[in-house]
């Protein structure tokens, strides 16, 4: 063999390689299949307003904590996402979805002209059920998750400080804005039930009277629990 024999084979050896490099390269790219952004939203989830929270617990923040320190200015941003469905002004049409002016405390699936999903509808029980914040942060968690067959195609937000900001935009759409939840009630430090059960008052720690080692008997009126925050 002699060396411009050789040379062709390792061309052709090289041009082979190239090719099959090149289809790897570019079937990546064809079929490349895209990380949902979920996987992100994890893990900023952690760094949300509550540190005791547990973090594999995405939902287990009580939305009362989440509120209290909340931006609805930066929840006007978030909103971007929903207005292309949505109307957020007093009087706003309806769109792809109800218009949202006044949503918090709106009983569910009640706006006028807007034909509503079977899914919403039951979930609804006719009204009776409410847009509390607890509903509103549960389903803008996750749509689907939370109201099986729901007509809405949106993904969810599970960015807690995101999602309650936006929880918080919300809340301002209105003429008479609806009280925010008190945080003490939440026990945010006691959330490390499931999910679904996150009822987080009953969990109040027992505020265990700090019994001093040495019974003072000559305090009859000290106060005995100080509030632990
Ligand atoms: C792709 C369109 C779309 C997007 C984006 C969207 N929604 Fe919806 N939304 C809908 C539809 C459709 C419904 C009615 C769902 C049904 O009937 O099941 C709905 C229903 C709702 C309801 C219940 C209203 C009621 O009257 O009971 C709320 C609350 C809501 N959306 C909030 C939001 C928020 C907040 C966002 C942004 C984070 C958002 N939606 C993004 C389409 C959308």
């Amino acid at each position: 063999m002699n060396s411009s024999q050789s040379n062709k084979y390792i061309m052709a050896f090289l041009a082979t390689v190239f090719i099959a490099m090149t289809i790897g390269i570019s079937s990546d790219a064809i079929f490349s299949t895209p990380h949902p952004e979920a996987e992100g939203y994890v893990i900023a989830a952690s760094e949300g307003g509550a540190p005791a929270a547990g973090k594999e617990a995405p939902a287990a923040v009580p939305i009362a904590t989440l509120l209290a320190s909340a931006d609805p200015a930066r929840g006007q941003n978030v909103f971007k996402r929903c207005a292309a469905c949505h109307t957020g002004e007093k009087g706003g049409a309806n769109k792809v979805g109800p218009h949202l002016w006044d949503v918090v405390n709106r009983p569910m699936a009640t706006v006028e002209g807007f034909s509503y999903s079977a899914a919403m509808k039951e979930f609804s029980q006719g009204g009776k059920e409410v847009w509390d914040y607890e509903h509103l942060n549960k389903f803008l968690t996750s749509p689907k998750g939370y109201i099986k067959g729901t007509a809405m195609g949106f993904a969810g937000d599970k960015k807690d400080n995101e999602r309650a900001d936006l929880i918080a935009y919300l809340r301002s759409l209105s003429d008479n804005p609806a009280p925010l939840p008190s945080p003490e009630a939440a026990a945010p430090a006691e959330a490390t039930k499931p999910a679904e059960e996150a009822k987080p008052a009953d969990e109040k720690p027992a505020e265990a009277p700090v019994a001093p080692e040495t019974p003072a008997p000559a305090a009859p009126e000290a106060p005995a629990t100080q509030p632990a925050n």
